[in-house]
């Protein structure tokens, strides 16, 4: 693994430029004002009409429509939401400078040619890992998030002196910059999304809860054993990985987790994660996603409806009400 951290890394490609960052969300809002700490010159690209024009001005940045900020940008982030780059790229392409750069946070729409950028671009990715709050957050601690960098397009021959300015400017390569590639990226991101951290686990921890209370628990310990404790084991596995993580667990916890880890996680589940990274692969999901949002995202709209009406959320609340945050040293 290639990773380059901020000494090794020349400024100077950004230095006395403008980069134009579109979107103020999520990413974009600490993407853009990670880059003004960092000296650089930065508009903000929003939607006409937009509620988002007074916050950006009021963080003392310039906001600008879609269709004029790219304007004399050496580099134009997409940081919009994924399945809707198609057409905010329609728009901004007119105004993005020849020869200049476009840049994403995340492989989807070049990997799955959701969008076919102009030949005379560059394009790279410079992918934070972990949501742009903490990235800002980060970096006014003077600390960094590690990012994943790739270069698809490089017809400067600068491209990937481009990625490593922007990753430093914007705090990542305090942590340190990662080699990958859009599509590596965008395939690993997009398993992991549904079969293990934000699909997997979350489905894993509702059906553990339904079982207890099922069996005739209450509601109440129910949610404490199987949605709660996930805390402690993140917090865990985070400070001392998997295999540490079991020796501050109990006998009774470790004998029970190397007996039922391997019972529940068996050749069916991995089955169906092959499956899942083969539509994710072919491009089944970044088909899928393009129709919900076309639709007006139905199947969005009612899963959200669907969790909140969970009798989980009622357990949730009632233990919020009693229960402070568990403290993550705790052993099982
Ligand atoms: N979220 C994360 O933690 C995270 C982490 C790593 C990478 N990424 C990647 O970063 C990129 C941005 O994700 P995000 O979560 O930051 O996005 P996001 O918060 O959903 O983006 C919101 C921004 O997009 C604008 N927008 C929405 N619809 C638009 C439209 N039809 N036309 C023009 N602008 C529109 C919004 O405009 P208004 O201000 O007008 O509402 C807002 O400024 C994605 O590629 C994502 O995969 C995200």
């Amino acid at each position: 693994m290639q990773i380059v951290t901020e000494q090794a890394i020349d400024p100077a490609p950004l230095a006395g430029k403008r980069v134009a960052i579109i979107g103020y969300g999520n990413q974009g809002r600490a993407q853009a004002l990670n880059l003004a700490d960092s000296g650089i010159d930065v508009v903000v690209g929003l939607r006409e009409g937009s509620d988002t024009f007074d916050r950006v001005r009021a963080d003392g940045l310039t906001p600008l429509a879609l269709d004029k900020a790219p304007k004399g940008a050496a580099l134009t982030m997409m940081l919009v939401p994924d399945e809707l780059m198609t057409g905010i790229y329609g728009v901004i392409e007119p105004a993005l400078e020849p020869g200049s750069a476009l840049g994403f946070s995340h492989g989807l729409a070049v990997h799955f040619n959701h969008i076919r950028p102009r030949e005379d671009l560059d394009l790279l990715l410079i992918a934070p890992k972990g949501p742009g709050t903490a990235l800002r957050q980060l970096h006014t601690e003077g600390k960094g998030m590690p990012a994943l960098w790739a270069v698809a397009q490089d017809r400067s021959g600068h491209a990937r002196n481009i990625a490593f300015a922007y990753g430093r400017a914007i705090g990542c390569a305090r942590a340190g910059l990662i080699a990958s590639s859009f599509e590596e990226e965008c395939v690993a991101d997009l398993f992991n999304e549904q079969a293990v951290v934000w699909g997997g686990v979350p489905a894993l921890l509702l059906a553990g809860y339904e079982t207890l209370v099922e069996a005739g628990y209450s509601e109440e310990v129910a949610y404490f054993e199987c949605v709660k404790e996930l805390k402690l084991l993140a917090d865990l596995v985070d400070e001392r990985g998997i295999a540490a993580m079991r020796e501050v667990i109990s006998n009774t916890a470790e004998l029970g987790a190397v007996l039922g880890g391997p019972a529940i996680v068996d050749h069916h589940v991995r089955t169906r994660m092959r499956d899942i990274m083969k539509s994710v692969r072919e491009g089944e999901f970044a088909a899928q996603l393009a129709e919900e949002a076309a639709e007006g995202y139905p199947l969005l709209s009612k899963a959200r409806d669907r969790a909140r009406a969970h009798p989980a959320e009622a357990a949730r609340q009632r233990l919020d009400d009693i229960s402070p945050t568990s403290p993550s040293s705790s052993s099982d």
